[in-house]
């Protein structure tokens, strides 16, 4: 895949589906008017009902879905953009009122300290997940081919298999949650098969062209951590390595930014930069210098920005120019309708036209 820039569009939940999660002709005009992007990946997509964890978010696992993303994907060809679906599971980021009142799911059963939010907007103390048995396993990772699968039927160009901020497979990554004693905890190759054997079942679906991988070694987003980032990660970029992906996306702040480092944790990037000989894509509070010089130093070959894009659709032209940057309203980064979604002006494009669909 040939790009015309190294300025990615990072996937940005946004919350405005309706109760059928299917995305509409307003998420296809977000999508068309941020495809300027080198590659437009979308926000997290669950590939399954038991992997719903927040209001309003899209899914990948039903016939009205695929039409959904199908609409997204042709608004995002339209104005000349490729669009990477994220495939997504929450796993102990859940809660029974999300899942039909079943039990969020997780390596271990390890639950989330403190409160989540319900759809209609109280809080409750979390639920204790229950631990996968062995012989589930396997059909959470058919759950993610058969999402993948949709995706392709729905015309994208790709998908990214989030493996990051402390959802199901970083579940799996991470010792601070997984306490398996079978083949997928332990040690850092055994907690690494859930993610190797998603994105071996991804890549032969799709081909590896056409797969991306998201990880987040040093945040503890979501309650996650390891005990040694520096070996997991770097193992999981030398076992992606393998795959010949189309990307792999590291979301690993620059200094001083929400997503930098947790506290006590040194940089991962640059050693698996180094163990993965394919393209990377690096993510966490870039600006336009910054970027450029994580291109320069040889960190990264891409660059994904996802605050900047919120408010400025047109951010490559943005960056290109020199021109100014809106910053956006985070009030509406997760309500309801075009507010503060696709009501943000281009700089001097004209707006995408759907009209032709
Ligand atoms: C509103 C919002 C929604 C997000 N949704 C997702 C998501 O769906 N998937 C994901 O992997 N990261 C998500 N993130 C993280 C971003 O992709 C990105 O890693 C983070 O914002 C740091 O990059 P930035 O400084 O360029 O925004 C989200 C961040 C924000 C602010």
């Amino acid at each position: 895949m040939s790009l015309p820039h190294r300025v990615a569009l990072a996937p940005l939940t946004r919350c405005r589906t309706a109760a059928d999660r299917v995305p509409s002709d307003l998420h296809a005009l977000y999508y068309a008017q941020r495809a300027s992007a080198a590659i437009t990946i979308s926000e997290a997509t669950q590939i399954s009902p038991m992997g719903i964890g927040y209001p309003g978010t899209p899914g990948l696992h039903t016939e009205s879905q695929v039409q959904g993303w199908k609409r997204v994907a042709d608004a995002v060809h339209a104005c000349g953009g490729r669009l990477f679906i994220q495939l997504w599971h929450v796993g102990r980021v859940s809660h029974p009122t999300w899942l039909d009142g079943e039990t969020p799911v997780s390596s271990s059963a390890v639950a989330l300290r403190g409160e989540t939010r319900l759809a209609n907007g109280t809080l409750v103390p979390a639920v204790a997940p229950r631990a996968l048995a062995l012989d589930e396993i396997p059909l959470i990772t058919r759950d993610y081919v058969t999402a993948a699968r949709n995706a392709m039927l729905a015309g994208a160009d790709g998908v990214e298999i989030h493996a990051a901020n402390g959802y199901l497979i970083d579940q799996f990554l991470r010792d601070g949650v997984n306490h398996r004693r079978d083949a997928y905890g332990g040690s850092a190759t055994n907690r690494l098969r859930f993610l190797r054997e998603v994105t071996e079942g991804v890549v032969d679906e799709c081909g590896s062209a056409r797969v991306g991988v998201r990880l987040s070694p040093t945040n503890r987003f979501n309650q996650i951590w390891d005990s040694n980032p520096h070996e997991l990660f770097t193992l999981a970029a030398q076992t992606l390595d393998a795959f010949d992906l189309a990307y792999l996306h590291i979301l690993e702040g620059v200094a001083g930014s929400m997503s930098a480092p947790a506290e006590g944790c040194t940089p991962v990037a640059p050693s698996m930069r180094k163990a993965f000989r394919g393209t990377v894509m690096i993510n966490g509070g870039y600006d336009a210098q910054t970027g450029d010089a994580a291109v320069r130093g040889g960190l990264a070959d891409l660059v994904a920005y996802g605050i900047p894009f919120i408010a400025n659709p047109d951010l490559p032209l943005r960056y290109r120019l020199g021109a100014p940057i809106t910053p956006p309203n985070q009030a509406t980064w997760y309500a309801q309708g075009a507010n503060g979604y696709t009501d943000y002006a281009p700089m001097m494009h004209a707006e995408p036209s759907l009209a032709n669909g």
